[in-house]
């Protein structure tokens, strides 16, 4: 006989889904996404954002809609500096509020906002000065957030300074992907080590505008296996990635100290400057020493042979890995929010099973009391997603973006079920995830 049971999750925990300002307000012309997606062979299939979710257009309001009768109690947005200052002197109160709005919105559903002030994008003229690569950008972001934070202070508590500074500047100046494209890893470092200087500011700026804000950086955990366990290069190769891409920014905000390998910076004012870590995580990889890959840290990059992949080949559904990054994280000892989680699969064939494990997962880490107070899934609805364009569908809802439909998918009946119950059960395994059923409720 099949078990019959539920992982119940504390209450209040908050459950909901991310989005970024660029992937989902359409008609954002005036930032550095804009700018690379105009230059060819920059984006995939030359797609363009546009309208994407047409939330600049008032759709957000639809969108709330949804996540709140789907049981969503929290939502993380960001808000797009180059609308509020979308010149050097130029302040837009109509855009302020036009967030006011939306994040009253959400407090109005009775939903949590958690907001992101740097998702990946730039205003145009802090690009032309050189974005992160010029050392007075820190001190230019510290003034934006200041007056973002004043705006919006009296609905919102939960702040993330920066989304995935490890990802901007690996690829912005590694890979090269993202812009400006320009791999060269000694301004990847001076990079990095402005965005530090960034978060720091901001940090505390939130704090004196609202002492009682809670401010964190999102960091994009990936593990890194060594492909060959028994080639000591491989090793070495997975213990550096680590080391660069994921503990780079949360040691640094606990130690005051930027620190790779041979380089080091001192940061006192980083210093405590995270009062949670927000955690996105989606996949591991096994890296295996490439004498021929210099250029990306001398690492081959794949997935084990026989994993469960997403359609385009993107994520690997590795659920033991996330509770690895749960376990780590738990090691910095603050509280932990799951900020981005998700999976790209148009059909919903695999999202259904890599949410059922994935959470499986996460109550393991909250029945240790690892400190887990929320999980926000990326995404709502399908968005833009960077140099993939609209290649790669994350969404909860699918997203028609010729004619801005929605389609509600199964796991928008699996999420509501779990955010409902609090909990994964037996039941909504068994009806949405089968296959993962016996891994999860073993007998
Ligand atoms: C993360 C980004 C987010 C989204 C997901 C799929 O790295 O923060 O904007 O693109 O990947």
């Amino acid at each position: 006989m099949k078990p019959s049971a539920i992982y119940q999750f504390p209450r209040g925990f908050l459950w909901g889904t991310a989005t970024s300002s660029h992937q989902v307000e359409g008609n954002n012309s005036n930032n550095n996404w804009s700018a690379w997606e105009q230059t060819p062979g920059k984006i995939l299939n030359g797609d363009r954002s546009g309208l994407a979710c047409d939330w600049w257009g008032g759709r957000w309001r639809e969108d709330f809609d949804r996540a709140k009768e789907s049981g969503q109690n929290a939502h993380r947005l960001s808000i797009e500096w180059s609308r509020i200052q979308p010149s050097p002197d130029r302040w837009d109160e109509e855009a302020l509020d036009h967030y006011r709005q939306m994040i009253r919105g959400l407090v109005e559903r009775g939903m949590t906002p958690l907001v992101t002030l740097h998702h990946f994008t730039d205003p145009l003229w802090v690009t032309e000065m050189g974005g992160w690569e010029n050392g007075k950008t820190p001190e230019l972001f510290e003034v934006y957030a200041r007056r973002v934070v004043e705006a919006l202070k009296e609905y919102v508590t939960l702040w993330i300074t920066i989304n995935e500074p490890n990802v901007l500047a690996t690829m912005g100046y590694v890979i090269g992907d993202f812009p400006p494209g320009t791999p060269d890893m000694s301004l990847a470092f001076q990079v990095m080590a402005n965005l530090a200087r960034g978060h720091a500011r901001a940090y505390h700026a939130i704090h004196e505008v609202k002492p009682e804000a809670r401010v964190g950086i999102a960091v994009n955990y990936r593990g890194f296996q060594p492909k060959r366990s028994w080639w000591p290069f491989d090793r070495l190769v997975a213990w550096y990635s680590h080391r660069l891409f994921n503990e780079f920014f949360p040691q640094a905000f606990i130690t005051g100290e930027l620190k790779y390998i041979f380089r080091k910076v001192s940061l006192p004012q980083a210093k405590g400057t995270q009062d949670f870590l927000g955690l996105n995580y989606y996949t591991d990889e096994l890296v295996a020493f490439d004498i021929t890959k210099a250029s990306e840290g001398f690492a081959a990059r794949s997935f084990p042979p026989d994993a469960d992949l997403s359609p385009t080949g993107f994520i690997a559904n590795l659920p033991d890995a996330f509770f690895t990054s749960l376990k780590w994280a738990r090691k910095l000892q603050m509280p932990i929010i799951i900020t981005e989680n998700g999976v790209e699969d148009q059909s919903d064939e695999m999202r259904p099973r890599y949410l059922a494990n994935h959470i499986h997962q996460l109550w393991q880490a909250v029945n240790f009391s690892y400190g887990v107070k929320g999980y926000f899934h990326w995404s709502l609805v399908d968005n833009f997603e960077w140099d993939r364009g609209w290649s790669q569908r994350f969404g909860l809802w699918g997203l028609d973006v010729d004619t801005q439909t929605r389609q509600r998918r199964k796991s928008v009946d699996f999420y509501e079920a779990i955010c409902k119950a609090n909990g994964l059960s037996t039941e909504m395994v068994s009806e949405y995830a089968p296959e993962a059923f016996d891994s999860i409720f073993p007998t």
